[in-house]
């Protein structure tokens, strides 16, 4: 048996969230600046080098695999990696899944329900067409709606992960609530962290902190709290009249790091041991110096070692502290 791994302060790692690439098909103006350099092909981990990497992360323990991005879908030739992924759905991996925008689902919901992703996030922060254009610079809100039908269609369920934006989204807050409930979908709420340069105002600016969005969700509806966790840092209550579940993600009101069990590669095979410190482990030097996995598995133990305890974010002084230099498409959030 190989030994699970654990971090310094005793908590399992079994959830790996992947970045596929850093490119996407949006300019979210809160993750990315319009102009962005991407990196050059050669930098990327090859669908081989990420199919190895995976593999084993699952020899060592991880139960729960997330893809991101940029945006996943955009990779050239992914869904040979899902296929890939699929076989250890049900002997290693109990979870396949990813994090998209949503814009290339109506051609890939089939091939990825064929693959064993039966539950996928999407984000989404509006579902008014001209805030939608406005805030992804470059998206098409009707076709998210239709990756999104097309998801469900083929039965897989999907969670609408939208970030609290102050005086952009507080509006819509039970618009987004009620078109969740026909839809049938889960909806957490993010709130938004200090991630790549956006200028200290704007942050601040934009922060809506969830214990408020809570509050006026309760001004409405009876919140019942739930024990119910999907291995992710969300919380969740009951709308008791709807009978639906929300989720709150509140790295900055409430830290949950105590209770972390994952880390994050990026594409150019980063490993990021906490989304919020600056502290990483490259994976594709011990990747590409051997065909053998030792190296690179010893490579995964020494970084588990020193995981932080967790992150530095905060904004209760009026200013942003704990900020990351590397924006959130780098590390695929
Ligand atoms: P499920 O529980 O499986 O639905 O997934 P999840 O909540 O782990 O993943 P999801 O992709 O929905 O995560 C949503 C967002 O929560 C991420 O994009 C991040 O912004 C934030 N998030 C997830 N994990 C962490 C974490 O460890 N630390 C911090 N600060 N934020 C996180
Ligand atoms: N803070 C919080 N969430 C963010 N996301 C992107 N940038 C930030 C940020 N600075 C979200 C996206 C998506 C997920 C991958 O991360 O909206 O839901
Ligand atoms: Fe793309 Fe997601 Fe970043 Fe928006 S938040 S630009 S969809 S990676």
């Amino acid at each position: 048996m190989t030994a699970p791994l654990i971090d310094p302060f005793a908590r399992r790692i079994d959830y790996l969230r992947v970045s596929v690439t850093d490119r996407c098909d949006f300019r979210c103006t809160y993750c990315m600046a319009e102009h962005m350099t991407f990196l050059p092909k050669k930098e990327l981990l090859t669908l081989e080098e990420l199919d190895r990497m995976c593999s084993a992360f699952v020899r060592l323990g991880v139960r729960k695999l997330r893809i991101t991005g940029g945006e996943p879908l955009v990779r050239k030739g992914i869904m040979t990696f899902f296929d890939g992924m699929s076989r250890h759905l049900g002997s290693g991996l109990d979870e396949l899944t990813l994090t998209t925008n949503g814009s290339q689902l109506d051609r890939f919901a089939q091939p990825l329900w064929d693959a064993g992703v039966r539950r996928i996030n999407v984000s989404l922060d509006t579902l008014d067409d001209a805030k939608f254009k406005a805030i992804t610079r470059w998206g098409s809100l009707e076709k998210v709606r239709r990756g999104i039908a097309a998801a469900q269609a083929v039965g897989m369920r999907v969670k609408i992960n939208a970030v609290a934006l102050k005086g952009f989204n507080e509006d819509e807050l039970f618009d987004l609530l009620a078109w969740c409930a026909v839809e049938g979908m889960d909806l957490t709420f993010i709130e938004v962290m200090p991630m790549g340069d956006m200028g200290e105002v704007q942050r601040l600016d934009q922060y809506w902190p969830l214990k408020d969005l809570r509050a006026r969700l309760a001004g409405r509806f009876t919140l019942t709290d739930l024990a119910h966790r999907t291995g992710g840092p969300a919380r969740y209550v009951r709308v008791e009249e709807t009978g639906q579940q929300v989720g709150f993600i509140t790295p900055l009101t409430h830290n949950f790091c105590e209770s972390c069990n994952r880390v994050r590669v990026t594409c150019t095979g980063e490993l990021y041991m906490c989304l919020g410190q600056e502290d990483m482990a490259d994976l594709r030097g011990p990747l590409r110096a051997s065909e053998a996995d030792g190296p690179l598995e010893h490579a995964i133990r020494a970084a588990i070692a020193r995981k932080p305890k967790g992150h530095d974010f905060d904004y209760s002084r009026q200013a942003v502290a704990g900020q990351v230099t590397r924006h959130m498409s780098h590390t695929g959030g």
